[in-house]
């Protein structure tokens, strides 16, 4: 974004009424998006890329930084009150850091981003200064073997080396998260959760989804919220529900372990087993400018068509409120998945970003 674009971030876009809280179908308020920045990714984890890869966008197909602030500043006139960047890797976007100071002027209450840690030694504290609120960061294992696996020839050393970036950094609130599988981390949960809390980080397991038409995912490897929960309580002793564990404000639930006299939290995201939906909060901007009303189908609305007709300012604003607020009248129910596999959307984790 050019500095007059950033100058003019989200000015302009005042719709000429207050239009009303964005709600879908089933009188779920929407006031969470994720924005993806983009499908590459410098890591290849094997539940959620195909070997191969994928074959990128070419940059002409990715919404531009001023395309990406106009939308989340309409929507956030409708109630959308928390942003979190994803990719892909979002850090392989070049010029995150100043997306991020763009983002940060428009006052959200939240603006957050998830990364894979492999380059933030070099960014977490740009990214702090910039006005970057909070961080997860993916974390699979602690064993350097296992994680050049799952990630198809990660780094262990790097992500380490970023996560203590992002403390140095002053982030207030960060998230591990380890996608649990079954068969290959699930006997370093307990070890994961030391690792988290020794060092003032919030742990938290994501079961598998069978992204990518199921492809990725061996019925095998799921690791039900239930047992994920046994596992944890085998270590730590009976859990308590959290305090943090508020429906709706996010698809984690917290449990509170009491290990060596402290009390420490631990999140379970249990897309499969033990669905949120009916609590859901959130839409999804791709790369490409598609909203996904939900990580577990397939249709989206093209916002980019209408952020590059012409239209400016306030009649921007309100083409694009009637196309979002068409595609969250039609936010399904619910996700489909099942613990075979079946069920999931054809789109591939690495192109909507979890
Ligand atoms: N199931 C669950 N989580 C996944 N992620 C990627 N693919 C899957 C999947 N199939 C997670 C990553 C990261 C976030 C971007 O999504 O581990 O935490
Ligand atoms: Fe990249 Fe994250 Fe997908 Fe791994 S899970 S391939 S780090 S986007």
């Amino acid at each position: 974004m050019s500095a007059a674009a950033g100058r003019t971030a989200g000015a302009g876009l005042a719709l000429p009424l207050y239009p009303g809280p964005l709600v879908d179908g089933l009188s779920r308020p929407i006031s969470y998006l994720r924005v993806s920045l983009t499908d590459r990714c410098n890591y290849r984890c094997t539940y959620c890329m195909p070997p191969e890869g994928i074959n990128p966008l070419p940059r002409s197909e990715l919404l531009t930084f001023e395309e990406i602030v106009t939308v989340v500043a309409v929507l956030q006139q409708v109630g959308v009150r928390r942003v979190r960047l994803t990719g892909g890797e979002p850090t392989v976007r070049k010029d995150l850091v100043v997306l991020v100071s763009h983002l940060a002027r428009l006052g959200l209450d939240d603006l957050a981003l998830s990364t894979n840690g492999e380059r933030l030694a070099e960014l977490a504290g740009p990214l702090r200064q910039a006005g970057l609120g909070r961080l997860n960061i993916s974390l699979d294992t602690l064993d350097a073997a296992r994680f050049a696996q799952v990630t198809r020839h990660g780094h262990l050393d790097r992500v380490l080396a970023g996560i203590e970036a992002a403390r140095a950094a002053g982030f207030a609130c960060i998230k591990l998260n380890t996608v649990a599988v079954a068969g290959f981390n699930d006997d370093e949960l307990p070890a994961i959760c030391r690792f988290a809390w020794a060092r003032g980080l919030v742990p938290r397991f994501i079961e598998i989804m069978p992204m990518s038409g199921g492809a990725l995912f061996y019925p095998g490897s799921l690791l039900p919220a239930a047992r994920i929960r046994a596992l944890l309580e085998e270590a730590f002793g009976p859990g308590e529900p959290g305090v943090t564990y508020v429906p709706g404000a996010g698809p984690a639930r917290y449990l509170q372990f009491r290990v060596e006299g402290k009390s420490v939290p631990v999140g379970i995201i249990s897309a499969v087993t033990e669905p949120f939906c009916d609590t859901c909060n959130r839409v999804r901007l791709s790369a490409t400018g598609q909203l996904h009303v939900c990580l577990a189908h397939d249709e989206s609305t093209d916002l980019r068509t209408v952020l590059r007709s012409g239209l400016r300012d306030a009649e921007l604003a309100a083409a694009l409120l009637a196309a979002v607020r068409g595609a969250v009248a039609a936010k399904r129910a619910g996700h489909a998945f099942t613990r075979a596999g079946c069920g999931g959307p054809r789109k591939h984790m690495v192109s909507i970003g979890g």
